[in-house]
Parts: structure tokens; sequence; C-alpha cells
């Protein structure tokens, strides 16, 4: 097996443990929080987020560096962004990824601070949910449109 089917491998299994998981926030918890209440919530997602930072680091470290491992079979095209259709979506990628990146450096900011109140955490993991959404359809479509 080559090197770069290695990364894609380890790319592949750590997106969907990432999206996943924004997925399972957005869709499946934030809508639990109907059906139990406040005090249950808040332990529920104390516990989610000693959990999460615990595992993510590592699945970030992974996800981020196989990432940048297989971008370098195509710098050539990333040096150029506006010469292909493969160039430019993955560009977009790339950028959509370190803006996922930033909204996680946004919310640790934030939580020092003690001013990421529950509004602002909702919107941070919708905004995270539409990043997701775009980073796997471009993943997929770069290959395959010509624009
Ligand atoms: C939130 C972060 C990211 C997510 C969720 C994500 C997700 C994905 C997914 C689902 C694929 C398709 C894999 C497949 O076809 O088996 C992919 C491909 C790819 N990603 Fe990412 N990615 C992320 C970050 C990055 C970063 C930071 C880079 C580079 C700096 C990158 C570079 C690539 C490349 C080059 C491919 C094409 C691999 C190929 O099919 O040959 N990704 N990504």
């Amino acid at each position: 097996m080559s090197s770069y089917t290695l990364f894609l491998l380890l790319h592949l299994l750590m997106a969907f443990v990432f999206v996943g998981a924004v997925f399972f926030e957005v869709l499946i918890l934030e809508g639990a929080r109907r059906h139990v209440s406040p005090r249950v919530m808040t332990a529920i997602e104390i516990g989610i987020g000693r959990r999460a930072t615990r595992v993510m680091p590592w699945v970030i470290l992974t996800l981020y560096g196989s990432g940048i491992a297989m971008a370098w079979n195509y710098r050539a095209a990333l040096a150029h962004p506006l010469d292909s259709t493969f160039g430019l979506l993955l560009t977009i990628k790339i950028s959509l990824a370190l803006s996922v990146l930033g909204h996680f450096l946004t919310a640790m900011v934030l939580r020092h601070r003690g001013r990421l109140v529950a509004t602002v955490f909702h919107r941070i993991h919708v905004s995270l949910f539409f990043h997701m959404v775009g980073i796997v359809l471009l993943a997929k479509l770069m290959f395959h449109l010509s624009l």
C-alpha cells in the first residue's frame, strides 16, 4: 500500500469521526434538549465536553496531518488555484478546513474568558455543520467537476 493510500484511509476515517461528532451535536443533541431537563442536559454536555477534549485533539491532528501530507501531491495545482477547477475547489476545501480550526480556537478563547454562552455555542455548531457539508461535498466534487 502506498503512503498516499495510507494517508487517504486515515483522512477518511478521521473525517467520519470528526464530521459524525459535529452532526451528532447539531442533529441529535440539540433536538434532545427539548426532551430533557436543563439540569440533566448540562450534565450530559459537561460529560461529552470532557470526553471530546480527550479524543478530538488526536482525531484533528491525524485528520489535518494526513490532509497536509496528501495536499503536498497537489502543490502545483494549489500554487495556481485559478488555473484548474480541481485546484480551485481544493483551495476552497482547505480554506473551509482552516476556518473550522478558527471556530475551535474562537470557542476555546470564549470559554477561557467565560463568554461561551449557549447561543454562541449553538451558532458555532451550526456554522461548523455547514462547513462540514461544504468540505465533504468539495472533497468529492473536486475530482468530478470542470467549471
Ligand atoms: C475539517 C477538516 C477536514 C475534513 C472533514 C476533510 C474531509 C475529507 C474527505 C471526506 C475527503 C474524501 C476522502 C475520500 O475520498 O476517501 C477528503 C479528501 C481530501 N482532503 Fe480533506 N478534510 C479536511 C481537512 C483537510 C485539510 C486541512 C487538507 C489539506 C491541507 C485536506 C486535503 C485533502 C485532499 C488533498 C483530499 C483528496 C484525497 C484524494 O481523494 O486523493 N483535507 N477530505
